[in-house]
């Protein structure tokens, strides 16, 4: 006993060691702040406070004369490794206090090896492998100087109209908090490596709620669904490290989010402790002017430089403004020393005054082998297999022949998707290469349409002969890259120019017919997807899209992904999301009666007073967390530790799956909580953990969760509060069914 005490008091001595270790060294980055702080100028700590885009100087000279007098605490979208290096060198070695620079960069999914685009990525559940491949995009951005990228892009969204839809996690917050912190620490990796880029947690906040699913547009969020689903993911990222966030574009109940104390200050700062630097977003804080909410650029700043954010990308109303302001009492000296403050420690933790400056560009690093190979794995992880009737797919690789079709086989620069400032489209395999390089003459490719908004049905007749002499059908259909990202916002989210009538006449052909859809947002494809026999969503998958497409259709590897958002029939749906309230009167899916279905002569005001839409009903296209694989799994033998959950206790949930088809494949096993009686309404469902499995035929798991009082806290209107009562629970393969059970929370 007495030498297991000694252990102890040992690893305490080595933990409060460690402890005063980390504090010291906390301590030392706040002194050594203050020590270089003392001696900058207002001109100097104000020029720590912008950021400016190449070719903001006339030239050259006038930029580097810039970076030696410190004007510039950062650039953006400066390119090349040696220009780079050489300002850096210049900063650090020529400028009056030696402030090394943020060089920014938009890698927010893949610098030069395009993975799939965020929304892809989040329909692989694999937080994981998402770390790892935005630790490859770091690796590979750091080795060309980039030391700050802007993502992630974490804006929770029910909008598919909303262009960048594409570029977030989905619509839940639960898996969109996962994938943050995945992706924070997969982009930051270890910050004394010289491969470390800050993070930057984006867009803060409530801009995926943009009325009308219209880029740039309005939010009204009320607090409880600010805190209880759009701030969860900022939070989580803050949690994991996050050295960066980024205000955004969008006013947030009347107030611009780049001038907005509430969530800068009082969310961010306050409650959240937050210690890093906030950005504006490109032009927000001059467009407040816009807003109506600043009434000049000298007005702009003085509310964004009070409400917190410390660094104006792009535009230059603090390097104007803020000198005469801080003259005129209008924003403190405390303020802007907080402001520049923020700026320092995350250039300090990010190693910047210490680690060498000449990036070499390694032949190696861009696109090497090893990371093309986690692009493809990351490709085949996305893609979610909606349909596949009588087992259409896999293909047999000894097919006699194979008809590639569609505007989107062989679309190397469209495969990417949106923000691939990098990425080039030489670099991509297409699913035409790929399918090409297995089946050689055994694939007949017609393209049928140039582009996806092709209006032409000239190709069509080339494109039925190819189909007709083939044994199946590969449409690849969907939507160019250019249709959704920022500020490409759609009203209507069906396909787009012709490929329905393209699908309609390969479908007359009769030959099995195998739909893949390659798009940035869910598309309203209902009739689409029921005219194929098998549908794969493949999303915009980068630059390995063509392989790992080759991967599922042949059957090297079983689809796995599951939505990360609804999927809506129509427009006429949104906002859907599955973790919607129940209402006063609640209908079910069976439970309507179709528009043209109602009696001819019908002179009933309804046939339901329910909540529904006649020509919808309240079923969506497809259910979040839904997605079909080669083999079948079966859910059985739920059971729960207790029917209650003590206040200060754990509740652990199981169920046993079975591979109980003929394919190895993983299964994405989820868990929903519903929270039956609260002090505010509570959604119908909502996602709280969820496990990936991988199992042979015939195998079987059982797979456990825990639930602790915690996972059940919500933001009532007054506070965050964890409230006894009835839960019900389930765990199962989507958010539509699985098995239930109950507990009561004492
Ligand atoms: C853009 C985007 C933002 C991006 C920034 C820099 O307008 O809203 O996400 O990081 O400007 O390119």
């Amino acid at each position: 006993m007495k030498k297991y005490l000694s252990v102890l008091l040992l690893i305490g001595l080595l933990i409060s060691s460690c402890d005063k270790g980390s504090q010291e060294s906390v301590s030392t980055l706040e002194k050594d702040i203050q020590e270089l702080m003392a001696n900058m100028s207002i001109e100097d700590k104000i020029g720590q406070m912008q950021q400016v885009f190449d070719g903001f100087y006339p030239n050259d000279d006038d930029l580097i004369k810039a970076v030696r007098e410190g004007k510039v605490g950062s650039f953006l979208n400066v390119m090349g490794a040696d220009r780079i290096s050489e300002l850096q060198r210049i900063a650090l070695e020529e400028s009056k206090h030696g402030i090394p620079l943020l060089f920014g960069r938009d890698v927010i999914h893949g610098y030069r090896t395009i993975f799939p685009i965020p929304l892809a990525m989040a329909s692989s559940w694999e937080p994981e492998l998402i770390e790892k491949s935005m630790r490859i995009s770091s690796v590979e951005a750091s080795s060309m100087g980039i030391n700050w990228t802007f993502a992630p892009m974490i804006d929770v969204t029910w909008d598919p109209r909303w262009g960048r839809i594409a570029e977030s996690c989905g619509e839940d917050p639960y898996l969109a908090s996962v994938y943050a912190s995945a992706m924070v620490k997969g982009i930051q990796g270890d910050l004394n490596d010289q491969t470390a880029v800050a993070a930057c947690a984006k867009h803060f906040v409530g801009y995926g709620m943009s009325e009308a699913g219209r880029d740039y547009n309005t939010t009204y969020i009320t607090e409880p669904l600010l805190r209880n689903v759009h701030l969860r993911p900022f939070e989580a990222a803050k949690d994991a490290g996050a050295l960066t966030f980024m205000s955004a574009f969008n006013d947030l109940n009347g107030v611009p989010t780049s001038g907005n104390e509430f969530t800068l200050k009082t969310i961010l700062r306050d409650e959240w402790g937050f210690d890093g630097t906030v950005v504006s977003d490109w032009a927000s804080i001059e467009e407040m002017i816009s807003h109506g909410y600043a009434a000049n650029r000298k007005h702009a700043a003085e509310i964004a430089v009070n409400a917190g954010v410390d660094m104006e990308m792009a535009t230059t109303t603090y390097a104007e403004n803020l000198k005469v302001l801080v003259e005129e009492g209008k924003v403190s000296e405390e303020v802007i020393n907080e402001r520049v403050a923020n700026i320092l420690r995350v250039k300090m933790k990010l190693g910047l005054f210490t680690k060498p400056v000449s990036q070499h560009v390694s032949v190696d690093t861009i696109l090497a082998p090893s990371h093309l190979k986690v692009a493809r794995e990351m490709a085949r992880k996305s893609i979610v297999l909606l349909k596949n009737e009588s087992n259409t797919l896999p293909l047999p690789k000894d097919i006699r022949s194979l008809a590639v079709v569609g505007p989107l086989a062989n679309a190397p620069h469209n495969q990417m998707g949106t923000w691939v400032f990098d990425g080039n489209g030489d670099d991509s395999v297409t699913p035409k290469v790929a399918i090409e390089n297995l089946l050689g003459k055994r694939m007949n490719f017609v393209a049928g349409m140039e582009y996806s908004r092709d209006k032409s049905t000239a190709g069509f007749k080339e494109a039925i002969n190819a189909a007709r002499k083939s044994d199946a059908i590969l449409f690849f259909a969907g939507e160019e890259s250019c249709l959704s990202g920022e500020a490409n916002s759609r009203g209507i989210i069906d396909f787009p120019g012709v490929q329905k009538e393209l699908l309609i006449e390969l479908k007359k052909t009769g030959k099995p017919l195998v739909l893949v859809v390659m798009a940035g947002r869910p598309l309203g494809i209902g009739d689409e997807i029921n005219m194929a026999d098998a549908v794969l969503y493949a999303w915009h998958g980068g630059t390995m899209a063509g392989p790992a497409l080759a991967d599922l259709v042949f059957g090297d590897y079983s689809p796995s992904g599951k939505l990360p958002v609804t999927f809506v029939k129509g427009a006429g749906q949104i906002p859907f999301y599955y973790y919607r309230k129940n209402g006063g009167r609640p209908s079910s899916p069976e439970d309507f009666t179709h528009i043209d279905d109602i009696p001819r002569n019908s002179k009933q005001l309804s046939l339901g007073f329910k909540t529904m839409h006649l020509d919808y009903g309240i079923a969506p296209l497809l259910p979040f967390g839904y997605g079909l694989t080669y083999t079948e799994f079966q859910y059985s033998n739920f059971s729960m530790s207790d029917a209650k959950l003590k206040a200060n206790g754990t509740l652990t949930v199981s169920a046993d799956v079975r591979n109980s088809g003929n394919y190895e494949a993983e299964e994405i096993v989820q868990l929903y909580v519903r929270d039956r009686v609260g002090s505010i309404t509570r959604p119908i469902k909502e996602l709280k953990g969820f496990e990936k499995v991988h199992l042979k035929p015939g195998n079987l798991r059982k797979v456990t969760f825990l639930i602790e009082p915690e996972d059940l806290a919500f933001f009532n209107g007054n506070d965050y509060v964890i409230e006894p009562g009835d839960f019900d629970v389930w765990i199962g393969p989507n958010s539509d069914e699985g098995l239930q059970g109950e507990f009561s929370l004492e």
